[in-house]
């Protein structure tokens, strides 16, 4: 099995919203990585709109040739924007106003009710659903119960994990999440994310191995920054020269 990178764009527009500006665009940062092979883009529509806005969504949704991966909270605000955007998928979220990113996974086992009615609208609409949540197999079952076509495994605890018997501890439990979920319900797609690094992916996907999809962002657009910078000086020492040469 393959697994397909899907690349989460937000910081693109964290540094755009940083300046107020209009650049850099999460959109055009969406097209370079589906040129580049990306099998999807993800971006998280938050509350607060910190980071992507709601045009991005739209405009995503109309220049992307791969798939939109919407993530989002389970409120009646953002069902009503993905009825109207579309996308390939959503991915549920808990969302908190005062975290720096997403902290946990979902408590798909404690709001099962509420769930299933939301993803049950989402689906009505055609639209599947994901749920990002801990790598727990009764949030494992809940999420299939609760009509989810997908699950997202929250990985920043591997992610995280600062000594090698935490990191293998953490890569077993997300090893037995996904084992659990492949062998007791066949259609829900694996999928995982959150923290994931050139490093840290690999024993991920080596040990891992029902995992289908991967969403990752922070640390690649980061590394994106640093693999850019050099050329970014020389473009620029090229303009003031170039101004230089014209006085
Ligand atoms: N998956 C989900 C559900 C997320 O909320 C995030 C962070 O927005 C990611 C994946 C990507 O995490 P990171 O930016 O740490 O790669």
């Amino acid at each position: 099995m393959t697994v397909a990178l899907h690349v989460n764009v937000d910081h693109v527009a964290t540094l755009r919203q940083a300046r107020g500006s209009r650049y850099p665009d999460p959109v055009h940062a969406a097209v370079l990585c589906e040129r580049a092979g990306a099998a999807g883009i993800t971006v998280h529509l938050r509350e607060d709109r910190r980071h992507v806005q709601d045009r991005d969504v739209r405009v995503l949704r109309e220049v992307l040739t791969t798939r939109l991966n919407l993530e989002m909270a389970a409120t009646a605000e953002m069902l009503g924007i993905a009825k109207t955007v579309r996308p390939d998928l959503v991915t549920l979220v808990p969302e908190k106003r005062m975290e720096r990113t997403t902290e946990g996974g979902l408590d798909v086992v404690g709001r099962r009710e509420e769930l299933t009615r939301f993803v049950g609208e989402l689906r009505d609409a055609g639209i599947p659903v994901s749920l990002f949540i801990d790598p727990v197999r009764e949030q494992v079952d809940a999420s299939a119960a609760v009509g989810g076509a997908a699950i997202e495994l929250h990985t920043g605890d591997y992610a995280h994990a600062t000594d090698v018997q935490t990191a293998r501890r953490e890569l077993e439990r997300l090893a037995a999440a996904a084992e659990h979920a492949a062998s007791n319900h066949a259609s829900l797609i694996v999928a995982a994310g959150h923290g994931l690094t050139v490093r840290n992916v690999v024993d991920l996907v080596r040990l891992v191995v029902p995992i289908e999809e991967l969403n990752i962002g922070h640390a690649l657009v980061s590394d994106a920054l640093f693999e850019g910078l050099e050329h970014a000086v020389t473009s620029f020492a090229a303009a003031i020269a170039d101004g230089e040469s014209r006085r």
